[in-house]
C-alpha cells in the first residue's frame, strides 16, 4: 500500500503548525509519516509566497525532485500552502511533476485529493474559506518540549506589500475551549512551552473573548508551561493584553511587534495604520506595564519610493526602540498586492546596501543588550545539549535568548534553571548554573 508521506516545511511558524495539522489529517486516514523523502510514496512541500526568493527555493527543490519522480514513477508530488493558493493550476501546467496543489483551507480534502492523484489525475483544492479553523483536528506532534498552536488563521490587515490576505484569506479564530484542551493534552505529555500563532494574533475573537482572555486562560492551564505568542500588530495591542502579560509569570515578556519602516510616509503607503510616534508610545507603555519586556521586529528595506531620509528614519526607530532581535528583508513585489502597482523604483543595490546597514545596526544593538546582561541572573528552559558540545546544555530565557551552561546532575532537559550570565556574543549568552527553579 502506498501510504508513506513526507512533508517539507518552508516559511513561517504558521506553516510548521499547518504541517502538523496535515500530518494529523493524513495519519487519521491511514498514512504513516516518513522522516525522509527517499522511501516516501507522497512528497509534499508546504510552501511560502511572502517573498520571491522563498518561491524560487521551492522551484529549485521541485527541479531536484524531478529525478526522484523519474526513479519512482508512482510517487505523488504535491504543493501545499501559500504557493498552492497563489499559483494554483499554473503550477501544474508549468511544473509537470506536480500532481497535487492544495491551499491552506482545503487540507481536509487531502485524503480524497491524494486518491485522485494516485489515480493519475491532478488533485486540486484551492478554495479559501471564511470559517475553516480545523478546530476539531488534533495535529500530529512528536514528543518534545515546545509546540506551536494555531489560534487563528488568515489576515484582514491588507498591508500593501503582503500577499498573506490573498493566500490565507480572511481572519477567523479557533474556539478558546479547544485551544485550552490542546494545551492540557500537551501538558500531560510533558511539553513545557506553547506558542500561540496567528498572522495578527491580537485580533483573536471567540464570541467576545479576546486574545488577552485566551492568553490568561492558556497561562492558567499549567503554571510550568511557558506561553509565547506571535505576531502582534501595533494597532491591536491593547492595554488589557499588556496587563495580562504582566500578571502571569509564565507568559513570556517578549513581544514580536513588526514596525516595517521608521518613516510615516512609507508606513502610510504600506497601509500599516499607525505612525512612528504611536508605535514608540506603545513601546513606552508596554515597558512601563511589563518591566523587562523585550521586543523583536520585522523591517523591510527599499519599499517603493523609499528615500535615504526614509531609510535613516528606519535606523532611527531601531535605535530608539533597541530591539532584542529583528527579521530584516528587502522589499519583494508580490503580484496581486496593492504595492505591486507601485513602481518598484529602489534599485537592487540600494536595497541591499540599506538592508546591510539595518542588519549591522541590529547586530550592534543585540550585542550591546547581551553584554548588559552579564552579571544578571536569568531563568531558562533547558532545551537540550548545546549544538557545539555535549558537555553543555542550551536553553532560552523568556525573552528568547539562547543561554549555554555546563551540564550538571541537578538538572535535565525540560527543567527550568537559574543561570548567572558571565559572557555574551550578539547571538548567545553563557553562564554558570545556580539552581533548579520554577517559573
Ligand atoms: N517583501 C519583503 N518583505 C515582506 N514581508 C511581507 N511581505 C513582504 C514583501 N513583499 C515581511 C514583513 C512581514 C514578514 C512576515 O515578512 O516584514 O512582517
Ligand atoms: Fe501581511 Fe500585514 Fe497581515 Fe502581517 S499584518 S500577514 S504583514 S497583511
Amino acid at each position: 500500500m502506498k501510504n508513506r508521506i513526507y512533508i517539507e516545511t518552508y516559511g513561517c511558524q504558521m506553516n510548521l503548525a499547518d504541517t502538523e495539522l496535515v500530518q494529523g489529517i493524513l495519519n487519521n486516514n491511514g498514512y504513516t509519516i516518513s522522516k525522509d523523502a527517499d522511501n516516501a510514496d507522497v512528497i509534499l512541500l508546504n510552501t511560502c509566497s511572502v517573498r520571491d526568493n522563498a518561491e524560487q527555493k521551492i522551484y529549485h527543490r521541485l527541479d531536484h525532485l524531478k529525478k526522484f519522480k523519474k526513479e519512482r514513477s508512482g510517487a505523488v508530488i504535491g504543493i501545499l500552502g501559500c504557493m498552492a493558493e497563489r499559483l494554483r493550476r499554473n503550477l501544474i501546467e508549468e511544473k509537470k511533476i506536480v500532481d497535487l496543489v492544495v491551499g491552506p483551507d482545503e487540507y481536509r480534502r487531502l485524503p480524497e485529493l491524494l486518491d485522485v492523484a494516485f489515480g493519475g489525475e491532478k488533485g486540486i483544492g484551492v478554495k479559501l474559506s471564511r470559517t475553516e479553523t480545523y478546530d476539531d483536528i488534533t495535529p500530529y506532534r512528536e514528543d518534545g518540549l515546545s509546540a506551536w498552536i494555531s489560534a487563528m488563521r488568515g489576515c484582514d490587515k491588507f498591508c500593501t506589500f503582503c500577499v498573506v490576505p490573498f493566500t490565507r484569506g480572511r481572519e477567523r479564530s479557533r474556539s478558546l475551549l479547544s485551544i485550552i484542551e490542546e494545551i492540557e493534552k500537551l501538558s500531560s505529555r510533558g511539553f513545557r512551552e506553547v506558542t500561540l500563532l496567528g498572522q495578527n494574533v491580537n485580533s483573536y475573537n471567540d464570541n467576545g473573548k479576546d486574545f488577552a482572555d485566551l492568553l490568561a486562560s492558556a497561562a492558567e492551564v499549567d503554571r510550568s508551561i511557558r506561553i509565547r505568542f506571535t505576531t502582534s500588530h501595533p494597532q491591536d495591542l491593547s492595554d488589557k493584553l499588556l496587563h495580562t502579560i504582566a500578571g502571569h509569570s509564565n507568559i513570556c515578556n517578549y513581544i514580536h511587534l513588526p514596525v516595517q519602516s521608521g518613516s510615516n510616509r512609507i508606513l502610510s503607503l504600506m497601509n500599516r495604520t499607525y505612525t512612528v510616534e504611536h508605535y514608540l508610545e506603545l513601546i513606552d507603555k508596554a515597558r512601563k506595564i511589563i518591566p523587562g519586556v523585550s521586543f523583536s521586529t520585522d523591517i523591510i528595506s527599499g519599499f517603493p519610493t523609499e528615500t535615504i531620509e526614509d531609510h535613516l528614519l528606519t535606523l532611527d526607530v531601531m535605535q530608539k526602540v533597541r530591539y532584542d532581535g529583528a527579521y530584516m528583508f528587502k522589499y519583494s513585489p508580490r503580484e496581486g498586492t496593492k504595492a505591486y502597482q507601485m513602481n518598484d523604483d529602489v534599485p537592487e543595490e540600494t536595497k541591499s546596501k540599506r538592508l546591510n546597514e539595518i542588519i549591522e545596526i541590529q547586530q550592534r544593538i543585540s550585542n550591546e543588550i547581551n553584554q548588559s546582561l552579564i552579571g544578571t541572573e536569568e531563568i531558562i528552559l533547558i532545551e537540550g545539549e548545546s549544538k557545539k558540545s555535549e558537555l553543555f546544555y542550551a536553553g532560552r530565557t523568556d525573552t528568547n535568548k539562547v543561554v549555554v551552561f555546563r551540564k550538571n546532575e541537578n538538572v535535565k532537559e525540560g527543567d527550568y534553571a537559574l543561570i548567572k550570565i558571565n559572557r555574551a556574543t550578539s547571538a548567545t549568552l553563557f553562564g554558570d548554573f545556580i539552581s533548579r527553579t520554577n517559573l
